[in-house]
């Protein structure tokens, strides 16, 4: 970028501001392997991207802001380590322009939840940008700079449902007949860190008080071939839940209420604390969330329903 690019790059892109909308995640499978020289864990996951969304808009500015509303205001961090300005900073230094933007995020998606949130903005935030600054990059470079920001982000610039591999950010999509899931999503009353329930894992593992690691994703795939959603249950498993368990005892609870209002099946959503559970269908996902809600083993429930396409433009 040059100084006299300055007007070419004005004209390039979007003139009025640029809305993302990014839905959260989570994995119908998890299967975490053991941990790689570079310190992550080999992954072999299924994402499936669910109707719980951040929205991110962008405006042009001289310098690089960010806002938000919503979930976490207060709590998380609106300087140069959030996710949000290290996407815009990270797609700006590949395209070679200025990382010039107003960002205002407005957040549904809980904090260290286990539904990938942040790594949800770091998606939005590469798409928007790219509009407002056209840059319009590929999929594929916007997949590679993603894959620098975290693990989760190139899933979410994809959505639907896709086996994860590598650290989880070697994507590929999952083909299955088109059948929509019906979820209800618990969230709880703080966070969890994620790397620190990749160590309780390891601990307990070291120590032989986890289960056997699970297999290859096989059943669950031959599972989302089918429409039933009782199939599906039985086939979802997540390696990280015995750990979240582990360092939030109280989750039991949580899980066991949603099996006793009916759902088909109840898990921890990545590395937790947020659970999800599996309903037959849209109404039966509505009774289960409201009888959660009403309840005292989560902050909040509501349903949701997936797949649902990654980040775009609305
Ligand atoms: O990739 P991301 O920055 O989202 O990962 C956050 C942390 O989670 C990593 O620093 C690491 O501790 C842990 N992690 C892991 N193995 C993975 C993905 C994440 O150990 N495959």
């Amino acid at each position: 970028w040059r100084p006299d690019d300055d007007d070419d790059q004005q004209r390039r892109g979007a003139a009025g501001p640029v809305k993302v909308r990014v839905p959260a995640k989570i994995n119908l499978h998890l299967g975490v392997g053991p941990v790689r020289p570079d310190g992550y864990h080999e992954l072999t996951t299924v994402y499936h991207a669910i109707s719980s969304y951040d929205e991110l808009t962008a405006r042009r500015g001289d310098t690089l802001t960010l806002t938000m509303a919503g979930e976490g205001t207060g709590e998380l961090a609106l300087d140069e380590s959030n996710l949000v300005i290290r996407a815009a900073r990270a797609l700006a230094a590949y395209a070679g322009v200025p990382a010039h933007a107003r960002l205002h995020l407005r957040k549904q998606i809980p904090l260290a939840g286990g539904l990938a949130g942040g790594s949800a903005d770091a998606a939005a935030t590469l798409v928007a940008c790219d509009t407002l600054w056209g840059t319009n990059l590929s999929r594929e470079e916007l997949a590679a700079i993603a894959a620098g920001l975290g693990s989760d982000v190139p899933f979410l610039l994809h959505g639907g449902t896709a086996l994860g591999t590598g650290r989880g950010e070697a994507v590929s999509p999952v083909l299955a007949r088109p059948t929509t899931w019906h979820w209800v999503v618990a969230a709880a009353d703080g966070g969890l860190s994620t790397p620190a329930v990749y160590r309780e894992l390891d601990r307990l593992r070291a120590e032989r008080d986890a289960p056997a690691p699970l297999g290859s994703p096989d059943s669950l795939l031959a599972a989302l071939r089918q429409r039933d959603p009782k199939v599906l249950a039985a086939a979802l498993g997540n390696d990280m839940q015995i750990a979240a368990l582990s360092l939030r005892p109280s989750l039991a609870a949580t899980l066991a209420a949603g099996e006793a209002a009916g759902a088909l099946a109840s898990i921890v959503s990545g590395s937790g604390p947020t659970c999800v559970f599996l309903a037959a269908d849209e109404g039966h996902a509505g009774r289960i969330a409201a009888e959660l809600a009403s309840s005292s083993v989560c902050r909040t429930a509501y349903p949701a329903y997936g797949p649902v396409p990654g980040a775009r433009v609305v």
